[in-house]
């Protein structure tokens, strides 16, 4: 049986970062909201209180019921779970006469307790917290301090339960990934069989089981999730996969043909549809942004329900829906916040299931199953890719000539980013999560190429680092880099005489223009 560690989100921003630190053990886990504990799985061997945002003193904070794993699994509070442990166990928790926010260092360590197992005496940690705690349960002890927080860590004397103040899974915690590691190897006895290759072969086994002979259709993008569940799915039933991709006239330059022969390279079963000419008609003289994504979202699923119709007795339909798309992270009213569908709108008469085989997997996981899967490189490295395409990165309306004008600029920045080795040895374009040129059709700028003035259009180029675009930040690319991209676009795309770089971060911009 797969074993797994529980995860339980009382809305902390860094409960995902718990939830890779363990995954990144090679041991399964899920991120689960406070109260969806599972009772009776026996495949549970540790369970993890995540932070919060409340104070354990908010009438509206999260309240969980401990029995229901406290004293049956090894137990580990952090940040809030470990101030939620103190206050519901006969603790005390108050508000700390100043924040507790920022790197600290651990004064005071007991090296014999198996959760510090290995630390070093001044360990930094990281703390980020209002309340504080001042007195810890009858039958518990501490076990690390800082200067100015006593109860640091504690231990239960009489049950496995572990409760630390700090955050040991973000990277300002020096050490916080070998706690992590001494609580799920070593107090919960994780086997670590969580790897890529388990992982294809259980996948592959439970797809046989799960669609039997049934047809399969599943919507390509070219985007690494969509890639590698496609060809996971293709390794388990074959030619019974139908994968379907649109061109919707807005892809990068030559992106459909090199995309469909890298599929058909990988022994997909892919009908390419190029509906280009319904979509450009669609948007016509169409400039805001809203409007322009609802067009495109509506002429989607109806070319992609036209293609699926056609394929006889299908009964599934597969995303390459990954966990951080279905995460239910909770917002302080506890309401989900996110639930996502990459293709949504199939009319129901078409009574397709879901099949969803990445949904429990990180993008770097994706990523290495993939690789495992003997993909490409350059399939699983590619940049996301926004399902409008170029039409978010052309302000005001699209015509086809903007989207050559783009194309041709867009195709330039990024080769040249495939094409440039910094000095540590990696090639630019996998330091970047996401790159790509944006056309600002709406201005026009005066210059001079020849003896000739132009009064033309600027092209910004974004580029930026982040792990999940939630948040980002605008990459410090090469000055080198940019004056040779720069000449290039300007020199040889007509219609642009202008370049310049978009140096906002995220938030409070977004990574896209529209
Ligand atoms: P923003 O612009 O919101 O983008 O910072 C975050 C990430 O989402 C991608 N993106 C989209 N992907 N359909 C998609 O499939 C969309 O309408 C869309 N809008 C943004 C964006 O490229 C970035 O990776």
């Amino acid at each position: 049986m797969q074993q797994k560690i529980i995860i339980l989100d009382f809305g902390s921003q860094t409960t995902q970062l718990i939830g890779r630190r363990v995954r990144e053990l090679d041991t399964f886990c899920e991120i689960l909201p406070y109260n969806k504990f599972p009772n009776d799985d026996p495949s549970v061997i540790g369970v993890i209180l995540s932070g919060s945002p409340f104070s354990v003193h908010d009438p509206e904070a999260f309240q969980v019921d401990l029995s229901q794993f406290v004293g049956k699994v090894p137990v580990l509070g952090i940040c809030y779970g470990a101030q939620y442990i103190s206050h519901t166990c006969g603790g005390r928790v108050e508000r700390a006469d100043s924040r507790e926010y920022g790197r600290a260092h651990l004064e005071w360590v007991d090296a014999g307790n198996p959760l510090f197992k290995g630390f070093d005496e001044h360990s930094q940690v990281w703390m980020s917290h209002g309340d504080t705690i001042t007195a810890i349960p009858d039958d518990c002890k501490v076990i690390a301090s800082t200067a100015n927080v006593r109860y640091a860590a504690y231990a239960s004397t009489t049950q496995p339960l572990w409760a630390v103040q700090f955050h040991p899974e973000v990277f300002h915690s020096s050490q916080g990934s070998l706690l992590l590691k001494n609580f799920v190897v070593d107090i919960c006895g994780s086997r670590q069989q969580w790897s890529a290759a388990s992982f294809v072969e259980s996948t592959v086994q439970e797809l046989r089981e799960q669609l039997g002979n049934d047809r399969v259709i599943l919507g390509l993008s070219g985007g690494v999730d969509s890639s590698v569940c496609a060809t996971l799915l293709n390794r388990a039933i074959g030619d019974r996969l139908t994968c379907i991709f649109v061109d919707h006239g807005m892809l990068r330059k030559n992106e459909f043909n090199k995309v469909m022969d890298a599929y058909k390279g990988l022994g997909l079963n892919v009908i390419g549809v190029d509906a280009s000419a319904k979509f450009f008609a669609d948007l016509a003289g169409v400039t805001d942004p809203e409007q322009k994504r609802k067009i495109i979202g509506r002429d989607f699923v109806e070319v992609f329900n036209a293609e699926a119709h056609k394929i006889q007795d299908a009964r599934w339909l597969a995303q390459g829906t990954i966990y951080p798309d279905r995460i239910e992270s909770l917002n302080i009213t506890g309401k989900t916040i996110k639930s996502h569908h990459n293709v949504g709108g199939l009319p129901e008469e078409m009574h397709l299931k879901l099949c969803e085989p990445l949904q429990w997997l990180f993008k770097d996981e994706v990523r290495r199953v993939g690789r495992e899967m003997g993909m490409p490189e350059r399939l699983i490295k590619r940049h996301p890719f926004p399902g409008p395409g170029l039409a978010v990165r052309i302000l005001g309306d699209i015509t086809p000539e903007k989207v050559r004008i783009l194309q041709e600029a867009d195709d330039i920045y990024i080769e040249a980013m495939l094409n440039y080795v910094c000095p540590d040895g990696e090639v630019l374009y996998d330091k970047i999560w996401q790159a790509g040129a944006i056309l600002l059709s709406t201005v026009r700028s005066v210059g001079v190429m020849g003896d000739e003035r132009t009064y033309e259009h600027p092209v910004a180029l974004r580029a930026v680092t982040s792990t999940d675009a939630m948040t980002a930040d605008w990459a410090h690319l090469p000055y080198d880099f940019m004056a040779q991209v720069s000449n290039e676009i300007i020199n040889k795309v007509r219609g642009v005489n202008r370049v310049c770089y978009d140096i906002s971060s995220k938030p409070p911009a977004t990574i896209e223009w529209e």
